[in-house]
């Protein structure tokens, strides 16, 4: 085992912005927007709410949009950054920002840094500028005083100008920098999984850290102690990758949720679990946000959890004593506690292929982007002569036939994510109806357990969940 890098106090990051090199002595924990704003003193990146939710401290991280209070500086290194002041073309306003003036795309400014750098991050994609999928390309930045009209035909103009991407920036001289004596947690960055498994066994303590997205927020919340040194599993290449393998599909713990939404494997395989992907937050957020850190995490609002339920996932968790395989059905073990040792790390997730197996989701939220979800559900089932092979998904239901191999799985309705035993049950060997929708949306409102908190009341949750499922049974009568 090569020794690691243990970032502490006296850590040099390298990595670029806006094209020019910067070397920062800090810790590695200390947070990406600090280092812009008060480290290099590129303050056109905002702060808002420091948690992941308004974008304001939107840059571009090799040509993603992120947040930049949610990335832990050390994992920047050997990255390039590109911040609202790189949009400039050589001293003057880039297209994008002219087509903002042009539109009065914006008053108070307070948005406008973070953005600019999504809009700049859609127009890079290529992706056709429509309304729609401007709207989803700017879900994750809020803007307060503007309205969003005049952005998004700002950025439909900007889309539709020649040479609105971001101008080259010469490599200059190497910037230098240090940060401020406590700026941030230790970043412990193993070079292999197998490093990392024995830091991991060496060194209960290190508090394991993928995208950071749920992480983060912990640290800005003091619900982490600020002391906790993490163990950096982003570059952990081992942890990557979508496959198919015999009958399963198999999805590496550091998959992002942008990856699984275009995964062309995904789409064949389980468009359900690119749909779950493409519900997590807004664009910032599925930029970094990964199916590992979405598992381990364990809160019953999990977006990923139930379809993993549904269709009988296995997750793969990896330590020094080698690598298990525990099924999803009993991974969840109480409120955010998980079947995980303290010296595993999630490694994978696989899924079995069953032929013929159909499978729905469904996510009842506040509004389309950056809601935890008040419901999450997914149902899977086959049925007998249904066409397809192991990662067909294409294969379509066969109407008036009985359903078979019924899993019901729901989120944010009790302390775990669960499956609904009575209404499998009911629903086992039974041939859709419009009299079996009914029954459905019955018993699986006695197989929750929900609770009324901020995000909503147990008496809505349960009637959501009923009529959903009422849905899906309908749905599949064709
Ligand atoms: C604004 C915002 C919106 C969000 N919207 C949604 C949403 O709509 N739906 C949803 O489900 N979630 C949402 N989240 C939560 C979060 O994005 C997801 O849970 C995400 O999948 C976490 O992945 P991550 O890689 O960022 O995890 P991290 O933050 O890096 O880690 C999360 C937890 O998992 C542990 N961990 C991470 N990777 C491993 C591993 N490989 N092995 C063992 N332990 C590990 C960490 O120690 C930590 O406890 C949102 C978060 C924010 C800030
Ligand atoms: S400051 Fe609001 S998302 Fe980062
Ligand atoms: S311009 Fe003021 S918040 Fe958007």
């Amino acid at each position: 085992m090569t020794a690691p890098t243990l970032p502490g106090a006296t850590a040099v990051t390298a990595f670029t912005v806006n094209g020019a090199p910067v070397e920062l002595r800090s810790p590695g924990g200390r947070r990406l927007l600090d280092v812009l704003r008060y480290d290099l003193g590129l303050t056109g990146t905002k702060e808002g709410c420091g948690e992941g939710e308004c974008g304001a401290c939107s840059v571009l991280l090799d040509g993603d949009v992120v947040n930049s209070c949610l990335i832990p500086v050390a994992q920047v290194a050997g990255h390039a950054v590109r911040t609202v002041e790189g949009l400039a073309d050589d001293g003057r306003l880039g297209t994008l920002q002219s087509a903002f003036l042009e539109t009065g795309g914006a008053q108070c400014g307070i948005c406008t840094p973070g953005m600019l750098m999504a809009a700049e991050a859609f127009i890079a994609s290529g992706a056709p500028a429509t309304d729609e999928a401007i709207r989803e390309a700017i879900a994750g930045n809020l803007c307060r005083c503007t309205g969003y009209t005049k952005i998004i035909e700002a950025i439909a103009l900007a889309a539709g100008a020649a040479g609105s991407g971001l101008p080259g920036a010469a490599p200059g001289e190497v910037r230098r920098a240090e940060a401020p004596a406590w700026a941030g947690p230790e970043v412990v960055q193993p070079g292999s999984l197998s490093e990392a498994l024995e830091l991991r066994a060496a060194r209960p303590g290190l508090r394991p850290i993928a995208g950071g997205t749920d992480l983060m927020v912990m640290v800005a919340a003091g619900t982490l102690a600020r002391d906790v040194p993490l163990l950096d599993c982003w570059s952990l290449a081992e942890l990557r990758g979508i496959a198919i393998e015999g009958d399963e599909l198999v999805v590496g713990a550091l998959t992002t949720y942008a990856e699984l939404r275009r995964s062309p494997v995904v789409a064949g395989a389980l468009p359900a679990l690119a749909q779950a992907a493409a519900t997590v937050g807004a664009a910032q957020i599925q930029a970094r946000g990964t199916i590992g850190g979405n598992i381990a995490n364990a809160s019953p609002a999990g977006d990923m959890l139930p379809v993993l339920l549904a269709t009988d996932a296995s997750i793969v968790v990896a330590s020094i004593r080698g690598e298990r395989r525990v099924p999803a059905a009993v991974f969840w073990t109480a409120y955010r506690e998980t079947a995980c040792a303290p010296d595993e790390l999630v490694a994978a997730v696989r899924i079995p292929l069953p032929p013929g197996r159909q499978v729905r989701f469904r996510k009842i939220g506040t509004r389309r982007a950056q809601a935890i979800s008040k419901v999450v559900m997914a149902v899977a089932w086959r049925t007998d002569g249904a066409p397809g092979a192991p990662g067909d998904a294409g294969a379509s239901p066969v109407a008036g036939s009985p359903w078979h191999d019924v899993r019901v799985a729901l989120g944010s309705v009790a302390e775990v994510p669960l499956r609904a035993p009575a209404t499998e049950a009911l629903l086992e060997g039974a041939t859709p109806s419009a009299e079996l929708a009914e029954q459905a949306a019955a018993a699986v409102m006695g197989d929750i357990r929900p609770i009324d908190d901020v995000r909503s009341t147990a008496a809505y949750r349960r009637a959501v969940t009923g009529r959903v499922l009422r849905r899906i049974v309908l749905d599949a009568l064709g």
